[in-house]
């Protein structure tokens, strides 16, 4: 991790269960954010801005999403493999 990120997603790939079977929505993305610096994040309708920006909190919908490859650092933090609790506590803005 470069430390001067504060968000490093790598690789991120998000799928989907549906009725016509497993799609992969969100197939390899990856973006740094340095520390107090802003990221817009543009597209097409469709092309994955939302899931990209829930799977990183954690806020996919369950059970029919998943992150299945990839990697979310937050402040050098693999979120995908935080407890729920000390999730709840990155939402709130509460880092440890
Ligand atoms: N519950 C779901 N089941 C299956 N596919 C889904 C579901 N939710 C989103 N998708 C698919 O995931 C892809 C990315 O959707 P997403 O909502 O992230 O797009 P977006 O870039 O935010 O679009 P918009 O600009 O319209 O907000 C789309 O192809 C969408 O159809
Ligand atoms: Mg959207």
């Amino acid at each position: 991790m470069n430390p001067a990120y504060i968000l490093d997603v790598s690789r991120l790939c998000i799928e989907f269960d549906t009725e016509a079977g497993r799609v992969r929505a969100v197939d390899g993305v990856g973006f740094q954010l340095g520390k107090g610096r802003t990221l817009g994040i543009a597209g097409e309708s469709g092309c994955g801005k939302t899931i990209t920006a829930l799977s990183i909190m954690r806020l996919l919908p369950r059970p029919v999403s998943r992150i299945v490859q990839g990697r979310v650092l937050f402040q050098g933090r693999d979120l995908p493999a935080l407890s729920k609790q000390e999730m709840q506590q990155i939402r709130a803005g509460k880092s440890p």
